[in-house]
């Protein structure tokens, strides 16, 4: 099968969060099947500075009047894997985030932004018998390639099946209805039956509604998202498109989070052999300046720093996790308010708390190995990824049970399969009697070892979510 996959962001391009981890994972999985994929970015000057081998350069002109585009062909760094890259100076010249300005304003003209890469995504698969590659299958992901299953459903003739991925509801690509006719999207389709949404636009809309078929990160959040708190104003959409609606849970690019061949942490370690985690975590006390003991639980965070990742729920319970000797690193960037909390938690406690402000991939793996467990207090979470590269490096989650964190961590209190810690309401009261849990089952050295033991068994590869997006895309292609 030809799979054409259609995302913003894609790692080791360009990589915002989760999204990107999949975007460049789940392809090279279907491609381990046999399958024939190619993926499909937009060219920030990073993704046309990363990219293997691109060339061949195809003039697409100006196709929603934003800027002359045309289309190279390469390959993701270190595989196979083809990428398409769409070069847009006017649309995509300019360096940082994917989205938003160093400000952190989003760029004002993100509709046309994203509609291009929906477009182009649509004129890959109208000509694709040209290219030489006519795609039986366009899969995308989030609102940002949410106009892909319109531009193909709204138009006549042979158009590959269409699967649209939700991987945040919270993120719905709204924009004023006046935009419309620079989307190159014909009237009638701004109606509740089509890319409307209570009086705007929305990229999301457009892919839930038009794609042939729907899914999200994980069945508990599918779940979710059908009920009206959970829905975000789209259950009843979704709940319209009865089985073509379901949950796959991600897997994990296992090669890239392996903690016995991990290039960025100190010394590397295995379920079988973990003496080296405890260095690793003797070296990220070092790194980050805390107090240099073995006994204290070191609890980790990598996140963005929102309200959706509960991180103003860690800032009320940090007070229960210094009272129970515990520690904290954490590294994240998000809204100003928070990060600036956290940065005084950290002044305040200087041996015990450590917070930096930033992206850093490598510090990330650090702290996944250095850790005694890994604070995930979402309270929405369609799958979440670090809970699951946590698991891999024996780093215990402590995480709310929702979406995605309710699919992949067993808690403490079920015999025989436990894998971390839960809690059920996001409160503080709630965060901090996990924390304690935590800490009190890290002080039975036995019984952690028996925990951590477990987690760092369980298989998060791609392999088997791979096979039910393959299974999925066969029943429809
Ligand atoms: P989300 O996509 O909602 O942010 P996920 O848990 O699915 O959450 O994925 C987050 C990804 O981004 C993980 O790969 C995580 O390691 C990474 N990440 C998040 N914040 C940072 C950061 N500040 N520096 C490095 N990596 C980060
Ligand atoms: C989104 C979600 C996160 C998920 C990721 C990849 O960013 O917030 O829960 O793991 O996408 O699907």
């Amino acid at each position: 099968m030809r799979i054409l996959s259609v995302a913003s962001e894609v790692y080791p391009l360009v990589k915002t969060g989760g999204l990107a981890d999949v975007a460049g994972a789940l392809p090279a999985a279907l491609a381990a099947l046999g399958e024939d994929v190619r993926i499909l970015v937009p060219g920030y000057p990073a993704v046309l500075d990363a990219t293997e081998g691109l060339g061949g350069w195809l003039p697409l002109g100006d196709p929603l009047g934003a800027g002359e585009c045309r289309l190279g062909l390469g390959r993701l760094p270190g595989t196979t894997l083809r990428v398409w890259v769409i070069e847009c100076p006017t649309l995509y010249g300019r360096p940082g985030n994917p989205y938003s300005d160093a400000a952190g304003a989003d760029w004002p003209d993100n509709h046309l932004r994203f509609a291009l890469l929906a477009r182009v995504a649509a004129l890959v698969c109208e000509a694709g018998a040209l290219l030489g590659w006519p795609p039986d299958l366009l899969h995308a992901h989030d609102w940002q390639a949410g106009l892909a299953p319109a531009y193909l459903a709204l138009r006549a003739g042979r158009r590959p099946a269409t699967v649209f991925t939700i991987h945040n509801i919270q993120f719905p690509g709204i924009f004023p209805a006046a935009a419309l006719p620079a989307l190159g999207l014909p009237r009638e389709s701004y109606s509740i039956n089509g890319v409307e949404y209570h009086g705007n636009v929305s990229f999301l809309k457009a892919g839930l509604y038009y794609a042939d078929h729907v899914n999200t990160v994980s069945p508990t959040y599918a779940l979710e998202l059908l009920t009206p708190e959970g829905g975000s104003g789209f259950h009843g959409a979704l709940a319209a498109k009865g089985d073509r609606f379901s949950g796959i849970l991600n897997g994990i690019d296992t090669a890239l989070w392996n903690p016995a061949r991990d290039a960025a942490i100190a010394v590397p370690f295995s379920a079988a052999a973990l003496q080296g985690k405890a260095i690793d975590k003797a070296a990220l006390q070092r790194e980050a300046g805390l107090a240099p003991q073995a006994e204290a639980p070191l609890f980790g965070v990598i996140s963005r720093l929102t309200g959706q990742k509960g991180m103003d729920l860690l800032v009320g319970a940090l007070p229960e996790l210094l009272a129970g000797g515990g520690q904290l690193v954490l590294l994240g960037t998000g809204e100003r308010p928070i990060e600036a909390t956290l940065l005084a938690a950290a002044q305040a406690h200087p041996r015990h708390v450590h917070v930096r402000i930033g992206y850093d991939e490598a510090f990330a793996h650090r702290i996944q190995a250095g850790s005694d467990a890994l604070l995930v207090p979402s309270r929405h979470e369609p799958c979440g990824l670090t809970q699951l590269y946590a698991m891999r490096y024996g780093t215990l989650p402590v995480a709310r049970r929702t979406g995605g964190l309710a699919d992949s961590v067993v808690d403490a209190a079920v015999p025989g399969a436990a894998t971390g810690f839960l809690f059920d309401r996001g409160t503080v009261p709630e965060l901090a009697a996990a924390i304690r849990r935590a800490s009190a089952a890290y002080h039975d050295p036995a019984g952690w070892g028996r925990l951590r033991e477990r987690a760092m068994q369980q298989d998060f590869s791609w392999d088997a979510s791979a096979r039910r997006y393959l299974e999925l895309f066969r029943s429809l292609a």
